[in-house]
């Protein structure tokens, strides 16, 4: 359930945006994957990166989407404590996965607050090998250090168009408890994989219908003018997901949302993205 209004104040003293990347994780990507930590400010399309950009990602982005995705689903977590804290098991989709940072924070996250969990079943889609090969590394490190049970099924797919989507939809056919996709909706958009039609619109319409019941899916983006689209992406988000009818429970305040992410390679690294929370309607 939703805390009452009343008990707002005190919850928002619970709420994080800065964290450290986990000593083990840090030890891992740094000095066994070799990541670099080198920021660009260039448009990215890591679909079409090789292993030595994917590990500049892996030193520079993977800890900001840890960051961004141990506070936004903690904070989220926290409202709806009830309907997490109980789960012995959840299923995860992650679209655009790459080297998974974000997953690992949804882990930590849930890890912390749902003492019952036993199994996590994750099924990730990327079309980028180098940076699968990474993530399957990483989970595998992450399961040494855990002793919540996990299974991972890899989609490595590019999915060039409509059609591609819309075989997805048909090869997916299980409904999961969170859906994520947190900043490769851009790179459609920079790559008008649907034409000149609205990518959020569209990835949201096909996933949605696999929420379970009070099943979340979280998108978090970029927030950059995208020259291609000639559009805020910010604006496209909520232009596409408006156009879905869905439920959106949480979202950053203001435009974006800052966090701060500390590693051994940069002290209060930050990152800045537009996030949404879109919970199916019916609660028994
Ligand atoms: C900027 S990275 C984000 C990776 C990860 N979600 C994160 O936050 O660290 C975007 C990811 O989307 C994937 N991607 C982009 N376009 C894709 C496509 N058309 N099909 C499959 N994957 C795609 C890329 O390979 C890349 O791993």
């Amino acid at each position: 359930m939703f805390v009452r209004e009343s008990a707002r104040g005190n919850i928002r003293r619970f709420m994080v945006d800065s964290v450290s990347l986990p000593l083990w994780l840090d030890d891992y990507i740094f000095n066994q994957l070799k990541a670099n930590y080198c920021p660009s400010n260039s448009d990215m399309t890591v679909i079409d990166w090789d292993k030595s950009n994917v590990l500049n990602y892996l030193g520079t982005y993977f800890p900001r989407s840890y960051a961004e995705s141990y506070c936004i689903f903690r904070n989220f977590f926290i409202k709806d404590l009830l309907s997490w804290i109980f789960r012995d098991k959840i299923s995860i989709f992650d679209f655009g996965c790459g080297t998974g940072g974000e997953i690992i924070g949804l882990l930590m996250a849930i890890g912390e607050l749902s003492p019952n969990l036993k199994l996590v079943e994750i099924t990730v889609l990327d079309g980028n090998h180098a940076a699968l090969r990474i993530f399957e590394n990483v989970i595998k490190e992450y399961l040494t250090h855990t002793k919540i049970s996990i299974t991972y099924k890899v989609i490595p797919q590019v999915i060039e168009d409509f059609y591609d989507l819309s075989i997805l939809d048909a090869v997916v056919t299980q409904k999961f408890d969170i859906i994520m996709s947190f900043k490769s909706i851009c790179e459609f958009v920079t790559k008008e994989r649907f034409e000149q039609q609205n990518a959020y619109e569209h990835i949201a319409k096909t996933f949605l219908p696999k929420l379970e019941n009070l099943g979340i899916m979280v998108l978090a983006d970029v927030t950059t003018y995208n020259s291609v689209s000639q559009e805020w992406l910010p604006t496209m988000m909520d232009k596409g997901l408006s156009k879905t009818g869905c439920n959106i429970v949480m979202k950053n305040a203001g435009y974006n949302q800052r966090f701060i992410i500390s590693h051994s390679r940069h002290k209060k690294d930050e990152s800045k993205v537009a996030w949404r929370i879109i919970q199916t309607r019916w609660r028994n």
